[in-house]
């Protein structure tokens, strides 16, 4: 029996028009309850003493409905929240409760929103088919890369990397997440020359070729530069969403520019990655797609991985991508007219790694390599290359060991990357 005085939990309670949100505790020398207890009456109405209040007021508090182990399941009355308001939904489910003495740990898993709050937002502009439609590739899986170096490089060495990316094979070229507009590169310039190199690559190629370039800066500076290459013709814009903030990334999306937006996660760490403690990528994930990026980083499970191709085949099964793929998952999971996010894996990956990311994720998977491409034995359209030639024998159900035999750039890279 919950104790009379646990005013915030109520295990009878069925959620209609709430905002769902399940958590993992630790409390701190308390019981589970008590602990549950706080954390609801702190993300809604309430605070650490007893306060005068009004029935209408105490008709608005969070009520802990389900706890099972250190899981417990709050829901919070749609009337506690603003619309189209993703700081103010996370002040409140993501706020003060993270510091509370009361808990030792506590972790945001998992969040579902009711019709209204979906409502409110606009999603992504392009999504999954769109962006397809936009870069003209049906099926197979969008293959990217990422300049290296990351910082240093000149704009006119800049912008001849992307352009030998792109006749190599790649669709997309991104910035790295820490490129600006620093003394080296500076934006404006980067932008007008890559942009160039992309049109270059694209008479010559026949395919469609688009800049992601990094548009992360202060938020008026940021809407500045979109609206820059926005007059250039780029196809998308990237943002660092985390550093950036979710207010910023608001602005961003609600401009309503025609680019698509490439959502990095730098920083998501600091939130994901104590199993204990923090947000997890999937909400994370979530509040991304609401407010509307196109595509957005889920992980590899697979990057920093050692041992030849047969390994990482023979090895697939055991690691755990659960984690990479209900990110995944998440992106596409029905949300009334919202459209699905384009899964992003990237970090660590080379031409090796391209069997297990289809086999696990699919082909709607945009796979991207930085060093994987650039670090080719013969440079980076040779790098480039390999990729689509990994991506190629994938399709036509080819082991790259065979593919390599008639494809030399596949062939030095699994040299290179055993
Ligand atoms: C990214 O921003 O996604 C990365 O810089 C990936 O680079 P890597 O493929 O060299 O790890
Ligand atoms: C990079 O920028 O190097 C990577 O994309 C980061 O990898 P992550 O997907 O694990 O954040
Ligand atoms: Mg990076």
């Amino acid at each position: 029996m919950v104790k009379k005085n646990f005013k915030f939990i109520d295990l009878k309670y069925k959620p209609k028009n709430d905002l769902v949100c399940l958590f993992r505790i630790s409390p701190n020398r308390v019981s589970m309850e008590k602990a549950a207890n706080t954390v609801a009456l702190e993300s809604s109405i309430g605070t650490w003493t007893k306060v005068k209040s009004k029935n209408y007021v105490e008709k608005l508090r969070a009520k802990v409905f389900s706890i099972k182990g250190n899981w417990i399941k709050v829901a919070y009355p749609q009337e506690l929240f603003e619309l189209d308001n993703v700081p103010n939904i996370l002040s409140s489910v993501a706020g003060n409760i993270f510091g509370m003495k009361i808990v030792k740990s506590i972790r945001l898993e998992d969040v579902s929103f009711p019709k209204s709050i979906l409502k409110s937002f606009a999603g992504p502009k392009y999504g999954i088919k769109d962006i397809r439609k936009m870069m003209g590739v049906k099926k197979r899986p969008l293959v990217g890369t990422i300049i290296k170096p990351k910082l240093g490089l000149n704009t006119k060495d800049h912008a001849q990397s992307a352009y030998k990316s792109w006749i190599g094979g790649c669709d997309l070229v991104k910035d790295d997440e820490n490129l600006s507009s620093q003394k080296f590169n500076e934006f404006e310039k980067r932008l007008a020359k890559t942009l160039e190199m992309a049109d270059k690559a694209e008479k010559e190629t026949g395919e469609k070729k688009a800049y992601l370039v990094n548009v992360t800066a202060e938020t008026k500076e940021m809407i500045k530069r979109a609206q820059l290459a926005e007059k250039q013709g780029s196809k998308y814009i990237m943002i660092d969403i985390l550093t950036s903030g979710w207010a910023a990334l608001q602005t961003l999306r609600e401009s309503n520019f025609k680019m698509a937006i490439h959502a990095h996660r730098a920083m998501h760490a600091a939130f994901d990655r104590n199993p204990e403690h923090g947000i997890s990528m999937m909400v994370i994930s979530d509040f991304a797609r609401l407010i509307g990026v196109d595509q957005i980083h889920i992980g590899t499970g697979i990057g920093k991985l050692d041992g030849d191709i047969k390994d990482i085949e023979d090895i697939a099964e055991e690691i755990s991508m659960d984690e990479v793929k209900a990110n995944q998952k998440r992106l596409s999971q029905k949300w009334f007219n919202i459209k699905s996010v384009f899964p992003v894996s990237s970090g660590g990956l080379h031409p090796g790694h391209v069997p297990f990311l289809i086999k696990h994720l699919g082909k709607d998977l945009v796979i991207q390599a930085g060093g994987g491409i650039h670090g080719h034995p013969s440079g980076t359209e040779a790098g480039a290359k390999a990729m689509r030639q990994a991506v190629d024998a994938v399709l036509k159900r080819r082991t790259l060991k065979k593919y390599s035999e008639t494809h030399e750039e596949l062939k030095e890279a699994l040299v290179k990357w055993k």
